[in-house]
């Protein structure tokens, strides 16, 4: 395969945060003066292509950044608390040692934050800043629906903060940390998530395997589908790993076809068949349904933009809810649209976009 590039210590994607001006150019422990007033990052949403959860259990996965973005503001306290507040969600609170206060929402907001609150602790520490912080987070991502928002939020609460401290972290830091998070709170995710977030463009993810980046010069016109219906990536996930453990035979063969559809998908993309990347969709998607984390919405969303002419349609994300996605050639994109919205759905069309995490001010 040669048009993908790795990710190493040596890529030059590496480079953006690290090229970030350090205001503070001290390396003490943090005081208040040599701090940024505030700092600003971004990071993309995403959608699978093809490999979900078969992925968490060792096979390739497709992933695109689209151009949805979670966008956090950082500023440093004069106290030790620290402050997060999610306006999309309405629930913001203080984590005070440890220990959460909510102001706006319940108490359950705790576990929306907490992954925010893992992320700023490490970097805290790493940076060692003596101080509190205040951290605003605004999305365009539909949340708990299959499009990555908490990853996309962690990564651009990562760069935000260490853009904030003057702390010199590379991509790699950032998505490290970012998966570091997601894996205190998530249980076991692959780190799919997080590595979008962070790298943008479409990648091939396989666990343990450097990251590929891949250069696939053919548009991909795709449709979201949202059923609207809110699930826990984390659940799912724990339900495949149940199903696993009981019917390990069958499960293992699952698994393993979900890994070829994925292989052949990168021939198709790069030989721009779109018509065959349709096809793979649509057996990715009745192979999820066999690990029992498609749902009634889905389906119906799914089979309603297959009628419609779409060359393709499946799950994406973990499923229970939230997302689809339709592979849709350009004369037939409103009549799938109009047929995503008739099944109770609501279509949005999507771009890729290759700006990963950015450092926006
Ligand atoms: O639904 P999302 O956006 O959290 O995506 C989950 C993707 C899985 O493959 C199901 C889990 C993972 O960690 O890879």
């Amino acid at each position: 395969m040669h048009n993908e590039e790795f990710y190493s210590s040596s890529s030059d994607l590496i480079i953006r945060l690290a090229e970030v001006p350090l205001l503070n150019q001290e390396l003490d422990d943090h005081g208040d003066s040599s701090l940024k007033t505030h700092a600003k990052a971004s990071a993309p949403a995403k959608v699978i292509l093809l490999g979900e959860h078969f992925v968490v259990h060792g096979e390739p996965a497709i992933v695109l950044a689209i151009d949805r973005r979670a966008v956090v503001t950082a500023k440093a306290r004069s106290d030790s608390k620290i402050f997060i507040d999610s306006e999309d969600l309405g629930i913001s609170g203080f984590f005070i040692d440890d220990k959460f206060y909510h102001k706006k929402g319940s108490i359950k907001a705790k576990e929306k934050l907490e992954p925010i609150y893992v992320v700023a602790k490490e970097i805290i520490r790493k940076c060692r800043l003596k101080k509190g912080l205040d951290i605003k987070i605004k999305s365009s991502i539909p949340i708990a629906a299959g499009l990555g928002s908490s990853a996309a939020v962690s990564v651009a609460s990562a760069a935000a903060l260490c853009s904030l401290l003057g702390c010199d972290e590379t991509d790699d830091d950032i998505f490290q940390i970012a998966f570091n998070a997601e894996k205190l709170i998530h249980g076991t995710p692959s780190g799919i998530d997080p590595a979008i977030s962070t790298y943008g463009g479409i990648l091939w993810y396989r666990k343990s395997e450097p990251i590929k980046r891949l250069n696939i010069n053919v548009e991909i016109p795709l449709i979201i589908g949202n059923t609207g219906k809110q699930r826990s990536t984390g659940e799912l996930v724990a339900k495949v790993n149940n199903l696993r453990r009981r019917y390990a035979p069958i499960i293992d063969k699952v698994i393993n076809a979900g890994g070829e559809i994925v292989k052949r998908g990168l021939k198709a993309l790069k030989d721009g068949d779109l018509k065959t990347l349709g096809e793979l969709m649509n057996i990715n998607h009745e192979l999820l349904c066999a690990l029992g984390v498609s749902c009634e919405e889905l389906d119906n969303l799914v089979h309603a933009a297959r009628k419609a002419g779409a060359l393709g349609a499946k799950l994406t994300g973990a499923g229970g809810g939230g997302c689809m996605i339709a592979l849709v050639s350009p004369e037939k994109i409103k009549d799938v649209a109009d047929a995503i919205t008739d099944a109770g759905g609501e279509p949005f069309i999507t771009r890729k976009t290759d700006i990963g995490v950015i450092i926006e001010e």
